[in-house]
């Protein structure tokens, strides 16, 4: 899918294709290793990676004997996922689609959001919020890592807190008590991420 086509003004595609990707990690997202090593994801059997990119959180999960979904608008980071995951003869479902648009047979145990929100337009939000409800079974749970940033404009997008409480109301999310805990991003002039799981009602 291009530009011209899809509902973003970002060419994701061509970010691949030049090799052009400041968003990546040099390995799986510090956040990821904690919920898995605490056991977060021990009850979600399936789980979606919307904007997989190049992340390896996918293969990750595929790793764990998840049914992991990963899902993209760029072609060749998907190509990428496939070879990837074949190297180590681990497999997920690859869906090339605007995922906002997309919905499952069946729902789903979790979504793992990283650098997914923070790169859609702002504008397309409330349509992110509306399909991880509708691809998560009740009770289960969004995985989140919010972009913090000051500065207007985007991608990335700043996804304060205060935006995220009334993008994700309690009336259809459960919230934790504690404080998000914040991970620096290695790049990106070390703008944190802060880690959140947020319920399904
Ligand atoms: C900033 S990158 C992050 C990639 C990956 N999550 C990571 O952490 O490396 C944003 C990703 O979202 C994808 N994307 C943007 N809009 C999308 C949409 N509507 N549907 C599916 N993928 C989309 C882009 O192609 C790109 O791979």
């Amino acid at each position: 899918m291009t530009a011209e086509n899809s509902r973003t003004p970002m060419d994701w595609e061509k970010r691949f294709a030049d090799d052009s990707t400041p968003w990546e990690r040099p390995g799986l997202h510090p956040a990821f290793e904690h919920w898995r090593d605490t056991g977060a994801f021990d009850d979600a059997g399936s789980v979606i990676v919307p904007g997989c990119g190049r992340s390896p959180e996918l293969k990750a999960f595929a790793a764990l004997g998840k049914s992991a979904i990963g899902a993209d608008l760029s072609p060749t980071a998907l190509a990428w996922q496939k070879s990837s995951l074949e190297q180590d003869g681990l497999s997920a479902e690859l869906i090339e689609a605007d995922i906002l648009l997309w919905r499952p047979d069946e729902p789903l145990d979790a979504a793992y959001e990283q650098t997914f929100l923070c790169a859609i337009p702002p504008r397309l939000r409330t349509e992110y919020e509306a399909a991880v409800f509708d691809w998560l079974k009740p009770s289960r749970k969004l995985f989140a890592l919010f972009m913090q940033k000051a500065e207007l404009g985007g991608p990335p997008y700043g996804c304060s807190m205060d935006a995220m409480r009334e993008l994700f109301p309690i009336e259809r999310w459960d919230w934790p008590e504690a404080e998000p805990v914040a991970y620096p991003h290695p790049s990106l002039n070390g703008k944190p991420e802060l880690a959140v799981i947020l319920t399904r009602r």
